[in-house]
């Protein structure tokens, strides 16, 4: 496809990262047009993005000017489900919220929720390694994949992986595949492990008089030996934001919130909830439990929604994606009121506190503060890696944290990544200057 109005709809994902038309787009239809794309481009040296459903947060999928987008897309089918093994093996393009639904529907569960469910792919979910809030109790998208079906750059198919939870045979190569981001080699299947589907799950609110009660609720649930499956905080400044929402929870005494989900057998996650709430050293406000499935999944679709509420009416915007040792969220979220102050602009966070991984937004309403928001965002990079954290726990690098990489991978080991990279892709055709940068 080359038609410059349908391109655009190829050029850019959720990030800030400027949106670039690429020279074309190919829809593949099956996983022999990708080896031919690919086998193609190897020949004639054309950069290749691959494509899912664009909702990346850090331009991963920003194809070159003179490059081809290869879109994953239509590669959608549910391959086959194996409840006796504890898998299920997809085409890349298939989209994560439904293909969740479909395990529920079987009793499964297949636990990574990114925000964009309804419309991230899974093979984009496993060339980001993609995490979301259950991610607390039961890890990440890396954590479910078993094997990669992938093409690569000269158009060879390989499969890789296993398909059960044990094999030490060689290099784990599938893994290495996840949160590669395009560009070692282009994913068009995924096994994905799953599990057997919780019996019952319970979400409550619980405010707190200030954001540093609620940091440190956060720092403590560890300490009680219990495992929520999701622990969400969102400070003053990100509820005010996104009450704009009608029904999005919000009091003028609220000084932070959290939304903490327990699951287990029936009757248990009361107990976990209630066990939760006494050992806290500042007790919440309040506890509101969600009555009934519709409003849990209700408080989750507004917990969703933050990220674009949030944003609603500014000029700009940086969104980090920050995690630090959990015990650390309060020395974290300590340095947000100060950091807008200094900077001159509005700092806030929500985000997956339980694992120490918060999105730190910053948004002002002039479009000159850009600059400002940049020292701003080096401030929080800073920062996090001073409390022993990692500048990107979800969203990945793409071109928008790519010069904060050398602060957190020391040198050998960028040189080991390179040299990775050269070996899967030795002309350099695949997801150029992403992640790594390049040429070097
Ligand atoms: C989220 O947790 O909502 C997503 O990771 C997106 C974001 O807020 O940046
Ligand atoms: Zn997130």
């Amino acid at each position: 496809m080359r038609d410059p109005g349908a391109l655009d709809a190829f050029s850019g994902d959720e990030s800030v990262v400027a949106p670039v038309r690429p020279l074309a787009a190919v829809r593949a239809r099956s996983v022999a047009d990708v080896q031919a794309t690919l086998s193609w481009a190897s020949q004639h040296g054309v950069p290749i993005t691959a494509r899912g459903g664009g909702t990346g947060k850090a331009g991963g999928c920003v194809p070159d000017a003179h490059g081809v987008v290869l879109s994953l897309a239509e590669l959608d089918s549910i391959r086959s489900v194996e409840a006796r093994h504890g898998w299920a093996e997809v085409d890349a393009g298939v989209i994560t919220g439904p293909f969740r639904e479909a395990m529920e529907e079987q009793r499964l569960f297949y636990p990574p929720d990114p925000g964009a469910l309804d419309a991230c792919t899974l093979g984009g979910n496993v060339a980001t390694n993609a995490g979301g809030p259950v991610a607390l109790k039961y890890g990440v998208t890396r954590d479910y994949v078993l094997g990669v079906e992938a093409v690569l750059a000269d158009g060879t198919k390989l499969e890789l992986g296993r398909r059960q939870p044990k094999g030490v045979a060689g290099y784990d190569l599938a893994r290495l595949l996840v949160g590669s981001e395009g560009t070692l080699a282009v994913i068009t299947g995924v096994r994905l492990g799953v599990l057997p589907r919780p019996r019952e799950i319970l979400a409550a609110l619980l405010p707190f008089a200030s954001i540093d009660d609620a940091a440190d609720a956060v720092a403590r649930s560890r300490l009680l030996g219990l495992r929520p499956r999701a622990l969400e905080f969102f400070d003053r400044t990100a509820l005010q934001r996104a009450a704009r929402s009608p029904g999005f929870p919000q009091d003028p005494a609220w000084g932070a919130l959290l939304l903490v989900e327990f699951d287990g057998e029936p009757g248990e996650p009361e107990a976990a909830l209630l066990r939760f709430v006494e050992g806290l050293d500042k007790a919440p406000l309040d506890v509101q439990v969600a009555t009934g499935e519709a409003r849990r999944r209700d408080l989750w679709r507004l917990r969703r929604e933050t990220s674009r509420l949030v944003k609603a009416g500014a000029a700009g915007w940086i969104t980090e994606d920050v995690a630090v040792p959990v015990g650390s969220v309060p020395e974290l979220v300590a340095l947000l009121p100060g950091l807008g102050e200094r900077f001159g602009l509005c700092a806030l966070a929500y985000g997956h506190a339980g694992d120490g991984n918060l999105h730190v937004n910053l948004i002002w309403d002039e479009p000159e503060a850009g600059e400002q928001a940049e020292a701003a965002a080096d401030a929080v990079i800073e920062a996090a890696l001073r409390l022993g954290g990692t500048i990107s726990a979800e969203h990945g690098i793409g071109l928008a944290k790519r010069r904060f990489l050398p602060r957190e991978i020391g040198d050998r080991s960028l040189q080991l990544m390179r040299a990775l990279k050269d070996q899967f892709d030795p002309k350099g055709i695949l997801n150029p200057g992403k992640v790594l940068g390049g040429p070097w």
